[in-house]
């Protein structure tokens, strides 16, 4: 067992609030406390606004190379680091190490990708209609912005949304998931070392309080926010009451589609990976295979038995291959769905056991349900844990249908080589995001991101796409 961290908010460049109120349980011992730390009622995030507030207007008029520099140090910190934080985020989330490690690289390249962005701040000269004139436009930050955060990638996703944020001048408060407070803790002092200025980064823990002060308060001019469907629906009530600026990305039950004519062995590594790595516990999950009939059994097959071989474990542990889930609450709803799914008639082939192992820990073993149906509650709903279900389809045409049902979005995968049918599905399914012979989750970290209908709301994330959402343009005529 590990020290217990104790951690304190960061407002206006102090450390601020007593390490009490939120505890950090390690999910793979539930006797190993990670972290306490303060939980706000509301004060300290008004504080840490006001102090955002106030460190707007040096931090837009800096030079960009001081923006840059700063982001660009953090993300050499991370880097440097990525061991050490990427085991404190396998024992505080319970991904496991290797998972751990390359996420905490994902958040320091975030950095250093948005370092450069900063310099890449650009505008449009445009002649206009009326001789003599000229037309310029800018790009603006627009002041502070709040970032609500999941606990299940604890340190990239707060990368992703601080980094372009601070990268074009806006000044930040973050709050982290209460189930993950030691890793975001890690990254906002590393930003703190790395000398942002007072007030331009804040973090304040807490949960709905915190959040709804975030949220309502007229000083913040846009809310990023990912998590679930629930939250979002009432984060985008109180933001959009008052014109606040908002992007919110909520999930997925994202489709992988393997036709005949896969390679059997890629179609079944694409799924094991897209839908049970990370303990399933990602937005863009392969949460419903979907597979044509001439491959079915022979793809079912080789599928169980590698789910069934998975091991199952400590998160920090070498031989470990899928930790545990991240939470108690968590762990609920995987063993409700699974009973459901019993209910529904939908046929386990695989896993669906709460694990007792030799540490007190929320471990279950990867689901394989079969012969499931596309309106099943398992095929709508998002589960966000170890668990995949297949649907047989008699082809590609139905297999499409079948992947454009429900009100998800997000990512979406295709595995096959037919190039007819690859592009096809490519231009034809209904999701931000595509895959070919890849698994649905996974994505890189200076591309956009985002999906479609009820997945996401605002603009893409990540990317040169960030900008759009981070900055406001200003267009300027001018008569010389
Ligand atoms: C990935 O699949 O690499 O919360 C990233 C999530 C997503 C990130 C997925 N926003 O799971």
């Amino acid at each position: 067992m590990s020290e217990t961290l104790s951690l304190r908010h960061l407002i206006g460049g102090e450390w601020v609030g007593t390490s009490s109120g939120i505890e950090s349980l390690n999910p793979s011992d539930t006797t190993d406390v990670v972290a306490r730390a303060p939980n706000d009622d509301g004060t300290a995030m008004r504080a840490a606004i006001t102090a955002a507030t106030e460190a707007f207007p040096a931090w837009s008029q800096a030079s960009p190379e001081v923006r840059s520099d700063v982001l660009d140090r953090a993300g050499t910190t991370i880097l440097a680091r990525r061991e050490e934080l990427g085991r404190l985020l396998s024992r505080e989330e319970g991904k496991t190490v290797p998972e751990g490690i390359g996420e905490v690289a994902r958040a320091g390249r975030l950095f250093k990708f948005f370092a450069g962005e900063a310099l890449r701040r650009t505008g449009d000269n445009v002649d206009s209609t009326r001789a003599g004139v000229e037309v310029t436009t800018y790009r603006e930050p627009l002041g502070v912005f709040g970032l609500i955060a999941p606990w299940n990638f604890p340190i990239a996703i707060p990368a992703w949304k601080s980094a372009p944020a601070l990268a074009f001048g806006n000044t930040v408060v973050l709050k982290p998931a209460s189930l993950t407070p030691a890793i975001a803790a890690a990254m906002t002092e590393i930003l703190h070392e790395a000398g942002i200025p007072k007030g331009v980064f804040n973090m304040v823990f807490g949960g709905s309080a915190a959040g709804n002060a975030l949220v309502k308060d007229p000083r913040v001019a846009g809310i990023s926010f990912t998590g679930s469907q629930g939250v979002g629906a009432g984060i985008a009530k109180l933001a959009i009451e008052r014109q606040a600026r908002l992007q919110m990305e909520m999930g997925g039950k994202n489709p992988l589609v393997v036709l005949d004519d896969a390679e059997l062995d890629r179609a079944v590594q694409c799924a094991l990976d897209g839908a049970f790595f990370a303990s399933g516990q990602r937005c863009t999950a392969s949460s419903r295979i979907i597979v044509t009939d001439g491959v079915y059994d022979r793809f079912v097959t080789a599928l169980a038995e590698k789910v069934a071989a998975l091991r199952v474990g400590d998160a920090l542990d070498p031989e470990t291959r899928i930790g545990p889930v991240s939470s108690e609450a968590q762990l609920n709803t995987v063993l409700e769905y699974i009973d459901i799914a019993a209910k529904e008639g939908a046929r386990r082939i695989a896993g669906g056991e709460r694990l007792k192992l030799s540490k007190p820990g929320y471990y279950v073993s990867p689901t394989l349900l079969v012969d499931t149906k596309p309106d099943m509650r398992v095929n709508c709903e998002e589960i966000f844990g170890p668990v995949a279900s297949v649907v047989r389809v008699k082809d590609y045409d139905e297999a499409l249908a079948v992947s454009n049902m429900g009100d998800f979005g997000l990512s979406a995968g295709i595995v096959t080589t037919s190039l007819k049918h690859a592009l096809h599905f490519r231009r034809n399914v209904r999701a931000g995001m595509v895959m070919v012979n890849l698994p649905t989750a996974g994505v890189d970290y200076h591309v956009p991101f985002g999906g479609t209908r009820k997945s996401s709301y605002g603009p893409r994330e990540q990317g040169t796409a960030a900008v759009e959402f981070y900055t406001q343009l200003k267009i300027a005529y001018t008569l010389a």
